[in-house]
């Protein structure tokens, strides 16, 4: 490997919002990466930060070039530059899109369990969730689109908010999904949000369909949302597109960008994105390789060590999805459990609803060594807990 994922770096002094956690816990828990990011990406922010001001910027041509290149190159999707607008971040594309979309007390779907921030955006902006639960089905996840349909056509639904692939449990879904999923949502005329960024993050081999990519209908009724800031670890930056092929809807959401204020850049933002997309995609794929080294690893420790969990199949991210029904415990109480005996953190599947009471969420984009310390927390955990159970029933 030219790049190194092994090193450890501290975080905490600057400020990450992961590690604000007590002296000696492990948070594998919010979904950044504890990587640095590519040279090209440092050399670039160094190049801007070497200039010393720091004042407004706009978005240069060859910030949509580097998004139509990498769509064309990466994901056979071909973009026009006019369907595509920066934005601050993609969950205030999201918001933003709810606050234009529909209208106060409207019906937003979401398939569950998902990224727990959809239902803030939908909630906080005085709109319902509609949730249309996901079938689990021998550890895989399928949309039962008899339910989908019927949430979808409450003339109260305006909006369907999407994750493709689909955070947290790591599912890319299949053209004929996502056909299925625009053919429905046209016929009940339900916009389509896709978010779509962790679409750089499918395992070696694997890959993902853009939903605006399927057919025309998916393609003029979608809003989709790109990110560098997943696979590049670019969280902090605040950059993302929306790419909308749509006139009208483009105009619309637009619109609600700029009213919104979350339409122009920071002084890094347009730099750092040119850089992942134009000259990082080696360095990609060499982190999706070490990644995906650390899920199997994670999937084989936990297999032959801590039988009582079971990681699900994750074609994409580098979150895992492990089932703790075998405990008899949900998995908040076994979360916390886990953090007060051995000071690791997972995310409560809990926050993602669905089924998420009896899962909890992994972040696995940690150095070797530390994702090795996390699976003897969590041994020594799930082994007191059971210790305790045991002599609990006894
Ligand atoms: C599905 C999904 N959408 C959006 C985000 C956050 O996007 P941003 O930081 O651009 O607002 C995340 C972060 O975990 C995510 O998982």
């Amino acid at each position: 490997m030219l790049n190194d994922f092994d090193t450890i770096i501290e975080r905490r002094s600057t400020y990450a919002s992961k590690w604000q956690v007590n002296e000696g816990e492990l948070p594998l828990s919010i979904a950044d990466m504890d990587f640095k990011c590519s040279k090209k990406i440092r050399d670039a922010i160094q190049r801007r930060l070497d200039n010393g001001i720091f004042g407004y910027t706009d978005v240069p041509d060859a910030w949509y070039e580097a998004y139509m290149y990498w769509w064309e190159k990466r994901h056979n999707f071909k973009i026009a530059k006019d369907w595509l607008m920066f934005c601050t971040g993609v969950v205030p594309a999201i918001s933003s899109t709810v606050r234009k979309i529909t209208t106060p007390a409207e019906k937003v779907v979401v398939l569950t369990p998902v990224y727990n921030i959809f239902f803030n955006s939908i909630y906080n902006n005085g709109r319902y969730i509609n949730e249309c639960k996901l079938k689990e089905i021998d550890g895989r996840y399928e949309i039962d689109f008899i339910d989908l349909e019927e949430k979808l056509k409450d003339p109260q639904t305006t909006l369907l908010i999407f994750c493709n692939p689909h955070n947290p449990i790591g599912k890319i879904y299949t053209k004929e999904e996502l056909a299925k999923v625009g053919e429905l949502c046209a016929k009940h005329h339900v916009t389509v949000l896709s978010d779509e960024i962790h679409c750089d993050l499918v395992d070696p081999g694997e890959h993902y369909i853009p939903f605006a990519s399927v057919d025309d209908t998916c393609k003029y009724n979608s809003i989709t949302c790109v990110a560098p800031s997943k696979a590049f670890n670019l969280a902090g930056l605040q950059s993302s597109a929306i790419i909308i092929p749509n006139k009208d809807l483009y105009h619309k959401i637009n619109r609600a960008i700029n009213t919104d204020e979350i339409a122009e850049p920071n002084a890094f933002a347009i730099d750092a994105t040119i850089a992942a997309f134009k000259e990082s995609e080696g360095w990609l794929d060499e982190l999706r390789a070490y990644v995906y080294e650390n899920k199997c690893y994670i999937r084989d420790y936990i297999a032959h060590n801590i039988p009582e969990l079971k990681v699900l199949d994750s074609k994409a991210t580098y979150l895992l999805w492990i089932d703790t029904r075998a405990l008899g415990h949900d998995a908040g109480y076994i979360s916390e459990y886990i953090r007060k005996t051995s000071g690791l953190i997972l995310s409560d599947g809990d926050h993602y609803r669905g089924n998420g009471y009896d899962y909890l969420r992994m972040n696995t984009a940690y150095p070797k060594k530390i994702i090795a310390e996390a699976m003897t927390r969590l041994k020594k955990s799930i082994e007191t807990l059971k210790e305790e159970d045991h002599e609990k029933n006894n």
